[in-house]
Order: structure tokens, then C-alpha cells, then sequence
């Protein structure tokens, strides 16, 4: 009896917070109140008490007139929505969100007035959402057209139809009207069903003065003057689309056009005075547009591609179909100022905006807790894309790093899985985080690996075909992948699945049978990362798998808690010195062993990184390793090198290996020629020095500054202070430089001195070669005059690749003074745009004297920042992980705890407050466990 009790109630349970995405689940329509109007609007109650929209009402086509005044800077529209009722009902409730409702009505197919009353409208402001009320029963099975009209202020942040401005070079400002949608914030713009699986048709018309353009995701098809000396633009009909990629902007800027091979105008949009820095994009979207028809082997479907460097721009950039948004760093190259970091943005954020036109939407995830979907794709893309177009760039160089910011974040208890539940605006914009980006990639990196690249490939084809102008799950994906049926089954309609053929073609893990779904699952729907633990056994490979943890260890009390219930389908390859051949084994259990013979001297495992997991080499394994690189580092591929030091780090910081022991395995760096693994090594002592240098620990840091400059001398005196040679030796040189002169390196300080007198005496007019420029301005802005004469030209530059390198000087400043002056002057937001705050912040704190100044600066501002960027925004975050993240003592742990605790309300919702404290706690950890280490090891150098 107790048992039934208890199942009823979890039943109970089940069904009430139960999913919203299937319309079987939604509850019953409001019942009609009969054909008589109730006595007034004040009888009425809101009659709708979810988040999510019922499913009754479909909306089918959106005719939308928008008048924006960009001198009142405030907007008036109407928009005439189609719907398809599939219940009885008296309401219609969809999603707004600030906006005032003038008039709401309803007309039948004949265009007939269901009433001769405005109709009243019901407001439900914690929801975002307005009820309208019609005395007459809308019908099942019928079509209405639902008329309102509204009007707002043009939204002062970066969300929704919002207010941009830029100054021309005589000192004129001038205001543009920008539109950012996804994911919550196009019912700021219009009345809608601001859900992604509401697709619907979208016919736009814009009022504009002349002297302005309009421009939306179609083309214009006809302007028409329409008195008051205004014109109407009006753009073509839409295909189905969500309602986050909506977009419009009225601006005076110039553009540059191409065509694709297959006829898609592309055209980059910018303010007029800086459309000579247009051409690199347009040179990027036109060959990636090619690329995608051909990858994907569906065309790009609109006719037309504008891509708009947009003044006041809170994230990278933003997809909206036929009309992507970008900052200007993100788009605009400026060959002058641009450095080859700068370029390679550039790429992969066009690369990345373009691959969401299919990925995202073409097919779109049914709901937010999947946005994996879209920008896992969208960034494991930038890669398949940049290589394809642009193999110069050697942009897979950079994949590893995906795959590392993913480790590191999915290592903390704090993480959470790809696909997490989101109902609430604020809890829906957290997912734009790493694990449904970097995460998100490199597991789909891991079963390109595992499915073969042609498998992968025409899997995602079919996918992409199956589900075009829909919605799709995590399965429908695993399904198209598995489905092996030839390409004329599938165009003659069949959707068919052969195991058998599946085996034959791609699972050469396998054999015979493989439950894809099964093994995606562990890595989509669970937190984590394994730690896979060999041991050399004889003739065997001894394997283990746990979570893997950086603030938990086996010892901890913590450990059983933590690792319970946790198990992954691991697509596991190692390497040997007995041959080249890439050998696989699927891993499904906790323990596991595979042959691989006596003669065998050594490992490797996870070969290129291709794998989701961590590796730990038990028994003398590490030794095993450090012994090889120094004999023999190119045994190993670049990656499974750099590979190699990032694990070892990783488990260091885990507790499962010594801090000695990682330093002496990167001892071989100086044999290293290639930079992505002498990148790596840097990073993890720099990594280090960071941390160390904002402790009282004077002798550690300056014997640590010793060490690395020593031990990397041979490699900076090669550097060159120019912009030639191949993409890797320039951003090489780059990183080298720049840390040399961090580590106050005298030859390195007396050089860039030495360039910066150059360039103040030219006024600035001096080019200075873009891959050194940063490290350069940053010597020079040691200086009071050099300080002064940057934020002057930071003041009037018209490159915002210059200013982005400026304003990095700015902040490495010493004085806390100025420090405070840039924070001050990011709050204003005239000078340093309000768009740059968080990553001024970032900096700030990133300079050991700005530390604490940036911190306290977060804690007295934390309202105004909260109402700039919206809570759960990428800006609070990166806001709250940046000032604390490198915290190591545990009076500053306490200081953040106690910072949260006042505000409590707003920490419980964000994720990023747990993250940061596991990330404080971790530091702690390996303070207490490793500065003794990193000290004796350090003397021992000496
Ligand atoms: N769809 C996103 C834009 C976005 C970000 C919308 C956050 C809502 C919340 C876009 O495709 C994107 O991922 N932009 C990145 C840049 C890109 C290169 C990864 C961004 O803005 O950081
Ligand atoms: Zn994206």
C-alpha cells in the first residue's frame, strides 16, 4: 500500500512539471464562455498559467508593419497574425514583453470582425505573455487573423528592437535601429508565439525616412512613398522560420555585394566610413556559402545573404536567416590593424553564422534544453568549414582547445549535461554556454571520429533533408545517423534502417551490433567527463573508468557520492610503437581490459584527442611517457603531444598525479618545434604565474618569471618583432612576446619601449605590425604619457581590431588609478561602449593590480550591471567567473560565498555562482597541495 502511495505520488509528480513539448501533454483549452461577452475586462482572469504557450492555436503567417522614429528613437507597429485554432476557445494568448498594446482584434477567413468591440487584452508580465479575450468562440479546425497593434521605446540594452549609435569622423553621432531575437526577445519587437517550434511565415514592411535603408531577411520587393515624405519598404514572404531569427534594422550604411556560384547575393553591410574594411568578409561568406551548399547538398534557400557589422553588439553574432549580426571585430578586417588572430575570427565566426542557416534554422531544435543542437553544430562547423576554405589558417590547430575549455568546466561538480532542462528566460539564456558549444563540438568531433567522416556526413545530410522547416530531437539526429539506407531510398520517401549494413560501413568498433542512441545518451543526457585509468598488466591493457573531478578526490568523503551512477559508452583508440595502426575498443563498462601484446614498450591513449575522456597512466605510465618525449617526441602526433600536457595538468589539479611529475614531462619542450604543443606548455605555467603573482608569494613568482624565461629563451630570441611567416610561426611569435614582456623580459621591454616611441612620435599614424601591436601598446601604456596618448586614439579610432589591442593595453596599466578610470568610464559607456564592459572587467581583473579594484567594482555595481546585461546573460557570467576566477585563498572564497548570500535571490538562478565557487574552491586545493611542490621544484631549477 505504502509502495502504491508512493508510486501515485511520484506519478503525481511526474505529470505536473512534466515535458510541455508534446501537445498531447498540454492541458485542456479555457473552456469557451459561450457566445455572450463577460460584463467587462475586469471580470477576466489571466487564463493561461504556464510559461510555454498552449498548443491549440498555430500560428501559420506573420504580416508585420513596423514605423520606427529614430529621432524620437521609439517604434510603432501592427502585425496581422493567421492562426489555425485546434480547439474551441475563447483566448488567444501569446508572448509580449514591454510593449504597449493599443488595439487587439480578431477577423474570421472573410476578413470579418468577430466583433464590433476592441477586444480586451490581458496582461501577464512575469510570463511575457498577453491574453485576448473574444466573446465569440474561435472554432476548432478553423483559420482567424489576430490584428494588434503596439507600440514601445527602442530598447536601450541589446535585446529585442534596440537603439545603436556611431560618430563619423567630423564629431556627428549618428542612431541606427538594430534587432537581436534569440532566444526570448522578439515579443520585445512584436506581439508573437515567441517559441522555437512555432514556425511560421513573416511578410515585413518598414517605414523609413529616405535618407535611411531598411533592411529584414528577404529582400525588398517594392518600396512605395506613403506621405509625410516617407517610404515603405516591403520584403518578400519568408520561409518557415522561428521566431529568434527575425530581424531588422534600419540604418545610412554602405555596402559591398558578390554573388555565390549558385546566384545568392552577399552583401556586407557597415557604418559608410568603414566599408573598406568590408571585403575580407564578403570574400569569407560568399566561399563559405559554397562550401555549406556543397557539404550540406541543399542550397542555401533565400536569395540573399547580408551580413551587418552592427556599432553597439552585446555577444560574437547572431544568425538570423538572410540577415546575420556581428559585432564589428567579428566581421570587419581592417588589413591595417587586423593581426592574424583578428582574421582567424573573423573566419570561424562567418563560418560559424553561416553553418546556423542549415543548423539552427533549416531544422531547429524542438526546444532550448537542446540548443546544442545548434551551437554545437554551429561551432564544430567553424572547423570542418575553415578547414575546407581556408587551410592556410590551419584552423584544426584550435580544435584541441574546444575540446579543453570543454574539460574544464565539465570537470567541476557545477556542470551540468549537453541537454539540461530550461523553461524560464533567464535559465533559457545559461544554455549558451560551454557545454552546449565546446562540449557540444567535441562530442560530435568524437563520433565523426568513431562514424567515419563520409558516415558522419551524410548522416547530418539526412538529417538536415528529413527535418528541413521543422523541429528535431537528440534522436531524430541519432536516427539519421544510424540509418544506413542508400541516398534513392531516402529520396524515393524510405526512411529504413539496416543494422547490418550499419556494422558494414562505419562501426569498426563494434561489430555487429551497435545501439548508437545508447552510447550517445551517456554523453548528451549525463554531466561529466570520464577519467579512463590503464595499467600494463602482462600482455594486457588494464582499463577503468570513473567521473573525473578537479575538486574531488578518491580520499575525499565526497568521492562514492559524487562518482554514483555514472557510466559512459567510451569510444576508446590507442596507439602503440609496435605499428601506425589506430587501434579502437568501445568501452562499456566500469572495467574492462583489451590484448595488446608483451612487445609492446609503451601506450598512448585517446590517439589525437578524437576522445571525450581524460587519461590516467597508472603504475610508473607517466614516467613511461616523460621518458619517450625526450627521447623520441615525434613518436607522437603534435596533438597526441599537446594532448598529453594538458591531461597531465588536468590530473594534477585533480590530485591523481604530482605536480613534479607534470613539470618534468614538459622538461622536453625544448626539443619542441611545433607551437601548438609549446603553446600548451606555456599556457599551464602561465597558468600558474597568474594565479601566483596575485598571492603574497614575491620569491615563488619571481623564481617561477626566472624559470619560464630561461627554459624558453632559445624560442623568444628567435622571434621576430614583424608580421611574416606562416599563420602558426605569427601566432607563435604573438603569445611569445607577449608573455616575455609580462615576465618584464629586459630585451623584450627594451624593444617594445623602442616601437612605442616610434609610434607616439609618428602621432599614432605609425602601423606597427598587427601580430605585436597589443604587447607593444601594453609596454607603452606603463607610461603616463603613453597611457594618455592610447585612451586618445582608443577615443577616435575608426578600426575596432586597433581599439580592441588599445583598450587590452589600457588595461595591463599598474596604476590603480587608471584602472578605476577605464572601469568608471565602461559603466558611462560613451567613451568604452557598454558592450565592451564585461570584457574590461575581464581584464581588469586579469591584471594583478586590478584584481580586488575589479571585484568591488562588481559588488557596488552589481544592480546597474544585472539591469544592462540581463541576468542570465553571457556578460554576468563571464563578469562573475572573471573577477573571481583566479582566487585562491580561502578568505577570498569565503568573500565570494558571502557575496552570493546577499544576493541570494539572484545567485540561486545562475549557474555561473556555483561555477565560480567550485572554480575558487579548486584553486584552493591546489594551493594547498602544490605550492610547496612548485617551490622545491623551482629551487631545484635554480
Ligand atoms: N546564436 C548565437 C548568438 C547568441 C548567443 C544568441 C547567446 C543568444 C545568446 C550565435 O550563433 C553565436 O553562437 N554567437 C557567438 C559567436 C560565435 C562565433 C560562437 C557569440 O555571440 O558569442
Ligand atoms: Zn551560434
Amino acid at each position: 500500500m505504502a509502495l502504491l502511495g508512493l508510486l501515485v505520488l511520484s506519478l503525481f509528480h511526474v505529470s505536473l512539471v512534466g515535458s510541455h513539448t508534446s501537445s498531447k501533454h498540454a492541458p485542456s483549452p479555457p473552456q469557451p464562455a459561450g457566445e455572450q461577452s463577460p460584463e467587462g475586462s475586469d471580470n477576466l482572469s489571466f487564463p493561461w498559467s504556464r510559461l510555454r504557450l498552449p498548443r491549440y492555436i498555430i500560428p501559420l503567417h506573420y504580416d508585420l508593419h513596423l514605423h520606427p522614429n529614430l529621432t524620437s528613437l521609439s517604434f510603432t507597429g501592427t502585425v496581422q497574425i493567421q492562426i489555425d485554432v485546434q480547439n474551441n476557445t475563447n483566448w488567444v494568448v501569446l508572448h509580449s514583453k514591454g510593449l504597449k498594446i493599443s488595439k487587439a482584434t480578431i477577423l474570421d477567413q472573410n476578413l470579418t470582425h468577430l466583433s464590433d468591440k476592441v477586444l480586451p487584452v490581458l496582461h501577464h508580465p512575469s510570463h511575457e505573455q498577453i491574453g485576448i479575450f473574444s466573446p465569440r468562440v474561435l472554432s476548432s479546425g478553423r483559420k482567424y487573423f489576430l490584428c494588434i497593434e503596439f507600440g514601445a521605446e527602442l530598447a536601450e540594452g541589446f535585446y529585442g528592437f534596440y537603439k545603436s549609435t556611431y560618430r563619423t569622423s567630423t564629431g556627428e553621432t549618428r542612431t541606427l535601429a538594430s534587432t537581436h531575437f534569440e532566444p526570448t526577445s522578439a515579443r520585445m519587437a512584436f506581439p508573437c508565439f515567441d517559441e522555437p517550434n512555432f514556425k511560421a511565415n513573416f511578410t515585413v514592411r518598414i517605414k523609413r525616412n529616405p535618407e535611411f535603408i531598411s533592411l529584414s531577411n528577404m529582400p525588398i520587393v517594392k518600396t512605395v512613398e506613403v506621405g509625410d515624405g516617407l517610404l515603405e519598404d516591403q520584403f518578400d514572404v519568408s520561409v518557415k522560420m522561428s521566431t529568434y531569427l527575425v530581424a531588422f534594422v534600419v540604418c545610412d550604411f554602405k555596402s559591398v555585394t558578390a554573388t555565390t556560384s549558385s546566384g545568392v547575393q552577399v552583401s556586407i553591410y557597415a557604418s559608410p566610413e568603414k566599408w573598406q574594411q568590408t571585403s575580407y568578409a564578403l570574400e569569407v561568406a560568399v566561399k563559405m556559402l559554397d562550401f555549406y551548399d556543397e557539404y550540406f547538398n541543399i542550397h542555401y534557400p533565400l536569395p540573399k545573404q547580408d551580413l551587418i557589422a552592427i556599432p553597439d553588439f552585446e555577444s560574437g553574432a547572431m544568425e538570423n536567416w538572410g540577415l546575420t549580426t556581428y559585432r564589428e571585430t567579428s566581421l570587419l578586417y581592417d588589413p591595417l590593424t587586423s593581426s592574424i588572430s583578428d582574421k582567424l575570427w573573423i573566419t570561424m565566426v562567418i563560418g560559424h553564422e553561416l553553418a546556423h542557416q542549415w543548423f539552427g534554422n533549416l531544422v531547429t531544435m524542438e526546444w532550448w534544453n537542446d540548443i546544442w543542437l545548434n551551437e554545437g553544430f554551429a561551432r564544430y562547423m567553424e572547423y570542418i568549414s575553415v578547414e575546407a576554405t581556408y587551410p592556410d589558417l590551419k584552423v584544426e590547430e584550435y580544435l584541441l582547445h574546444t575540446c579543453f575549455a570543454a574539460v574544464g568546466s565539465d570537470s567541476l561538480n557545477s556542470s551540468r549535461p549537453i541537454s539540461s532542462p530550461a523553461e524560464n528566460p533567464t535559465q533559457i539564456n545559461q544554455m549558451f554556454d560551454t557545454a552546449s558549444y565546446d562540449k557540444g563540438a567535441c562530442v560530435l568531433h568524437m563520433l565523426r571520429h568513431f562514424l567515419t567522416d563520409d558516415v558522419f556526413q551524410r548522416g547530418i545530410v539526412r538529417y538536415l533533408r528529413k527535418y528541413s522547416y521543422k523541429n528535431a530531437l537528440n534522436q531524430d539526429l541519432w536516427d539519421s545517423l544510424a540509418n544506413t539506407c542508400s541516398e534513392e531510398d531516402f529520396i524515393s520517401g524510405k526512411h529504413c534502417y539496416s543494422s547490418s549494413q550499419a556494422s558494414k560501413n562505419a562501426y569498426l568498433f563494434a561489430g555487429e551490433h551497435l545501439d548508437l542512441t545508447a552510447m550517445m545518451n551517456t554523453w548528451i543526457l549525463q554531466k561529466g567527463i570520464p577519467l579512463v585509468t590503464v595499467t600494463r598488466k602482462g600482455p594486457h591493457l588494464l582499463l577503468r573508468q570513473d567521473r573525473f573531478l578537479r575538486t574531488v578526490l578518491p580520499s575525499d568523503p565526497l568521492w562514492s557520492s559524487v562518482q554514483k551512477g555514472f557510466l559512459w559508452h567510451i569510444p576508446l583508440t590507442y596507439k602503440t610503437d609496435a605499428s601506425n595502426t589506430i587501434h579502437r575498443h568501445l568501452m562499456t563498462t566500469q572495467t574492462d581490459s583489451i590484448h595488446i601484446g608483451e612487445e609492446v614498450s609503451w601506450v598512448k591513449v585517446n590517439t589525437d584527442m578524437t576522445g571525450y575522456y581524460v587519461v590516467h597512466y597508472e603504475d610508473g605510465g607517466w614516467d613511461k611517457m616523460t621518458k619517450l618525449l625526450r627521447q623520441n617526441h615525434t613518436a607522437l602526433s603534435y596533438k597526441d603531444r599537446t594532448q598529453l600536457i594538458h591531461n597531465a595538468f588536468q590530473l594534477v589539479t585533480a590530485g591523481h598525479l604530482s605536480l613534479d611529475k607534470g613539470l618534468d614531462l614538459i622538461g622536453y619542450l625544448q626539443l619542441e618545434t611545433h607551437n601548438v604543443p609549446l603553446l600548451q606548455g606555456l599556457g599551464s605555467l602561465q597558468a600558474f604565474y597568474h594565479m601566483i603573482e596575485k598571492r603574497n608569494e614575491i620569491d615563488v613568482t619571481r623564481k617561477l618569471r626566472m624559470h619560464i624565461l630561461r627554459f624558453f629563451r632559445a624560442v623568444i630570441d628567435q622571434q621576430t618583432w614583424s608580421d611574416g611567416g606562416s599563420v602558426s610561426e605569427r601566432r607563435l611569435r604573438s603569445e611569445l612576446l607577449s608573455l616575455a614582456c609580462h615576465l618584464d623580459d629586459p630585451p623584450c621591454l627594451e624593444r617594445a619601449r623602442q616601437s612605442f616611441k616610434d609610434w607616439l612620435q609618428s602621432k599614432g599614424t605609425l602601423n606597427l605590425p598587427t601580430d605585436v601591436a597589443e604587447t607593444v601598446f601594453s609596454v607603452g601604456a606603463q607610461e603616463d604619457h603613453g597611457w594618455a596618448s592610447l585612451l586618445h586614439t582608443y577615443n577616435i579610432s575608426s578600426s575596432a581590431a586597433l581599439k580592441g589591442k588599445i583598450l587590452f593595453a589600457l588595461t595591463c596599466s599598474r596604476d590603480t588609478n587608471k584602472l578605476h578610470r577605464l572601469l568608471e568610464l565602461g559603466l558611462e559607456g560613451k567613451v568604452i561602449r557598454s558592450q565592451d564592459l564585461s570584457s574590461l572587467i575581464f581584464m581588469v581583473a586579469r591584471n594583478p593590480q586590478g584584481n580586488r579594484l575589479a571585484w568591488n567594482f562588481v559588488k557596488k555595481n552589481w544592480d546597474t550591471l544585472v539591469q544592462r546585461f540581463q541576468l542570465g546573460s553571457f556578460c554576468i557570467r563571464s563578469i562573475i567567473i572573471g573577477t573571481t576566477g583566479h582566487f585562491s585563498s580561502p578568505e577570498e572564497l569565503a568573500e565570494v560565498q558571502l557575496f552570493f548570500e546577499s544576493i541570494k535571490e539572484q545567485a540561486s538562478q545562475l549557474r555561473a555562482a556555483q561555477v565560480a565557487l567550485d572554480n575558487v574552491q579548486k584553486n584552493v586545493r591546489w594551493f594547498q597541495r602544490n605550492l610547496e611542490t612548485l617551490r622545491n621544484w623551482l629551487n631545484q631549477q635554480m
